[in-house]
């Protein structure tokens, strides 16, 4: 089970500080579970876990198989909470340079999480003459990257197997009503999975748009929801001192929080978490600013600024117990290099000294932590890890008093772009940035 530490903040926070704002994080969970909060119509997940039906994860993993054994490829097409999760798991979980399961998954390839012209031509490049299929993945159904992917995706699809074949590879998922994804899937009779009208983007991992794309790179989707039923189900304090330790660090101002991992393949699981924080709590001008590091890779970039810089911040470290592989370091008879003295030790003995070192160094330089401990990288305890954030994040908004579960600031750029692109419906916006340029 996965645990946590928050001992190395009592010099910046004391224990009562803490303890201060515990009842808030209670409080915070009976709202939580009365659905008498800001955002009640969005509490969908609070509960996914246990209630995820057998039948749907099996469903889940037949549609799985039938794109492998047909696939070399599958283009997962989604941004922000229609992406992150599933791009974070699959790197968490698959072989560092294959981002999959060697010998069952197929490769997933993610698209429609930027505009860039020459990341679509290079992943068009790459899908020539390849077998490929597209799960295409939109709440709204409308959003401007992921639909641009897909238009030129399924075109691409279509002139190398033919538009019927095509519409055997290509699995939506989307609202069950609404918008033009429901419509075109519908009209090209695509097999489609709903994204619950109740659950945010960010919160959707543990739904179709995490479990497919996850399930197709090969991993046990079944064991990722038992970890965050094991979550659902157990024991609330890790939820109660994550949210009440970070506010009482926030309030002493600590108002950037920095999650770091000593394991390349947590890199998007801390993307994932940066947008569950950032489009949580950002809001009414408040909230901690969630940014991510590296570690050791990023102690020789941003190790300095952590160590020195302003003293606004303090860090996330999650750390894992055992890893998957054991890599001991040889010894060498001429040692030229001078690493005779860790020779026969494991590398991850290296890294963990790396680690502690690390961190008791941030704390003496004025950078607090908290410690989050995964037994292992597996499935289970990612799903717990997964339930524990979204939790914590909801009981973390409500003690800040924002609205964990909106995101109005989103719409912000959508509303000049869509003006700049004369996008029909914009004339009047089109008109009043026109004349600010
Ligand atoms: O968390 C959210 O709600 C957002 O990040 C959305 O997931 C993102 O904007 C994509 O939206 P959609 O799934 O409607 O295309």
């Amino acid at each position: 089970m996965i645990s946590i530490n928050h001992q190395a903040v009592l010099g910046t926070v004391s224990e009562n500080d803490i303890l201060a704002l515990r009842p808030a994080a209670q409080a915070a969970v009976q709202t939580l579970e009365g659905g008498t909060g800001a955002g009640n119509d969005f509490l969908g997940w609070l509960h996914l876990p246990s209630s995820i039906d057998a039948a749907m994860l099996d469903d889940i993993e037949a549609t799985a198989r039938t794109l492998r054994a047909q696939c070399d490829y599958v283009v997962a097409i989604g941004i922000g909470g229609s992406y992150l999760g599933a791009k974070a798991v699959i790197e968490a979980l698959g072989d560092n340079f294959a981002a999959y399961k060697p010998s069952v998954g197929a490769k997933v390839v993610f698209a429609g999480n930027n505009i860039g012209e020459d990341y679509l031509y290079d992943l068009m490049k790459l899908l020539d003459g390849k077998r490929f299929g597209i799960v295409v993945i939109s709440k709204s159904g409308t959003t401007t990257e992921p639909a641009i992917a897909f238009r030129l995706l399924k075109e691409k699809l279509e002139m190398q197997v033919g538009k019927d074949a095509a519409s055997k590879l290509i699995v939506a998922i989307t609202d069950e009503k609404r918008g033009a994804l429901r419509s075109l899937a519908t009209e090209e009779g695509y097999k489609t999975y709903v994204i619950p009208d109740n659950v945010g983007g960010r919160f959707s991992v543990l739904t179709p748009v995490g479990l497919l794309p996850i399930a197709i790179a090969g991993f046990d989707i079944k064991a990722l929801v038992a970890g965050a039923v094991d979550m659902e189900r157990g024991d609330e304090s890790l939820v109660l001192d994550y949210a009440a330790t970070r506010n009482a660090l926030y309030r002493a101002g600590k108002k950037i929080e920095i999650l770091v991992n000593f394991n390349p393949s947590l890199h998007y699981l801390a993307e994932w978490w940066k947008q569950l924080y950032g489009e949580s709590e950002g809001k009414d001008h408040k909230g901690i600013f969630p940014a991510s590091v590296d570690f050791t890779t990023d102690l020789h970039s941003m190790g300095q600024w952590v160590q020195d810089g302003e003293r606004t911040i303090f860090e996330t470290v999650i750390t894992v117990e055992n890893p998957r592989n054991k890599v001991v370091i040889p010894s060498d008879k001429d040692d030229l290099d001078g690493l005779n003295y860790i020779a026969g030790k494991r590398v991850d003995e290296v890294n963990k000294m790396a680690e502690l070192g690390t961190r008791l160094a941030h704390v003496d330089g004025g950078v607090p932590n908290i410690v989050i401990t995964l037994p292992a990288l597996d499935e289970r305890s990612l799903g717990q890890l997964i339930y524990f954030f979204e939790k914590a994040c909801g009981v973390s908004g409500y003690v800040l008093e924002v609205n964990p579960f909106n995101q109005p600031g989103v719409e912000a750029y959508k509303k000049n772009m869509f003006a700049l692109l004369n996008k029909p419906g914009y004339e009047a916006e089109s008109a009043a940035i026109q004349a600010k340029l």
